[in-house]
């Protein structure tokens, strides 16, 4: 598995970090078992991922506490967030949080603490009142950096992250991004780049890049919206050209934010054993061919309106 410094973290990371929230929430939404959750876990840190994101909101956090025993605190990266999003979110519910986390992971430290899911009306209020409360936790040595992370499907245009990049107040952000909606290339990437800001990349395959049915509905979705044109792609296999060393949508969809500048890590989210061991396998491969890459940024230059995994959620903008 490949490994990056997380920006100014100096944290050495697996390019594939694995997402403990999403449809899946390591199989917890889909019928696993907690010890089969346990179980994926275990199976990504003993193929080289040693960076798992979660949230106070996720019921996964004492999952992971469960996986890390035994290993060595040190090597694994633990990521975890406090939900502001319609949240009473005050300096005691945070540190109040913050402490209930850390007993769920069954640790004394968090590495990654981060605001989220924080939309754009609510950035201020964040800044000028929890803030601090971070800052301190900091200091007592309870969290080591502090994110920001957006609530994509609200902000597909990223006001939050592009404020909080200028604030320079984070140490790493998490980014909605993917084949699809690749907005956060000029909006958040080149800045977090000035600013050597760690990058986690969120939403890298949802359901727009989970199944060949799924994307070619969102790419007539798309083309009817007018931010596809029809002329550039094939309505009935829209990434039928990739090379054949591709091996299918979901390792293009990977490969893609992983080589994309300014991107540290990308989350997968799975609660299953064989598509971990697929996404394992991609981030093991080359980066795809430069001819692939500069089609699939010109196929979807002008989208902005999705984030790939609802067109229900999509049709309202
Ligand atoms: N605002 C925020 O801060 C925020 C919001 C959303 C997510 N997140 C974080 O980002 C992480 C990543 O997002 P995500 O969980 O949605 O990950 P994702 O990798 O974009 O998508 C995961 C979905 O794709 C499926 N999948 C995974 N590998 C596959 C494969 N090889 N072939 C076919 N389907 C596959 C999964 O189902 P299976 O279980 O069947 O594999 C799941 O439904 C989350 O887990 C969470 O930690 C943060």
């Amino acid at each position: 598995m490949q490994t990056t410094i997380l920006g100014r973290t100096n944290l050495c990371v697996s390019r594939m970090g694995i997402g403990a929230g999403g449809p899946s929430r390591l199989g917890k939404r889909t019928g696993k078992s907690e010890s089969e959750c346990v179980d994926i876990l275990r199976q990504a840190f003993d193929a080289g991922v040693n960076l798992v994101d979660t949230s106070d909101t996720y019921s996964t956090e004492s999952i992971i506490g469960q996986a890390i025993q035994g290993r060595d605190r040190s090597s694994i990266v633990i990521s975890t967030k406090k939900s502001t999003r319609r949240k009473e979110v005050t300096p005691k519910t945070i540190e109040q949080n913050l402490n209930h986390s850390l007993q769920c992971l069954g640790t004394d430290y968090i590495d990654i603490y981060s605001l989220h899911g924080v939309v754009p009306q609510d950035y201020d209020y964040l800044v000028s009142e929890v803030y601090a409360t971070l800052q301190k936790a900091r200091e007592q040595g309870k969290i080591r950096f502090i994110g920001l992370t957006e609530m994509f499907n609200e902000d597909m245009t990223h006001i939050t992250l592009r404020q909080g990049l200028e604030d320079d107040l984070w140490d790493v952000v998490m980014v909605g991004f993917n084949i699809l909606n690749q907005t956060a290339r000029q909006a958040v990437l080149q800045n977090a780049i000035q600013h050597n800001v760690g990058v986690q990349v969120m939403f890298a395959l949802r359901k727009a890049l989970s199944h060949p049915n799924d994307l070619q509905a969102f790419v007539a979705h798309l083309i009817q919206k007018g931010e596809i044109d029809p002329a550039d792609v094939d309505r009935q296999n829209p990434l039928g050209f990739l090379d054949a060393s591709t091996v299918s949508l979901a390792d293009a969809a990977y490969r893609f934010c992983r080589d994309e500048p300014g991107v540290h890590v990308v989350l997968s989210g799975t609660g299953n054993p064989e598509h971990l061991a697929a996404n394992v396998a991609s981030f093991d491969r080359p980066p795809l061919p430069e001819a692939d890459v500069q089609r699939l940024r010109h196929i979807f230059r002008n989208v902005a309106s999705t984030t790939g995994q609802s067109m229900i959620e999509d049709s309202g903008r």
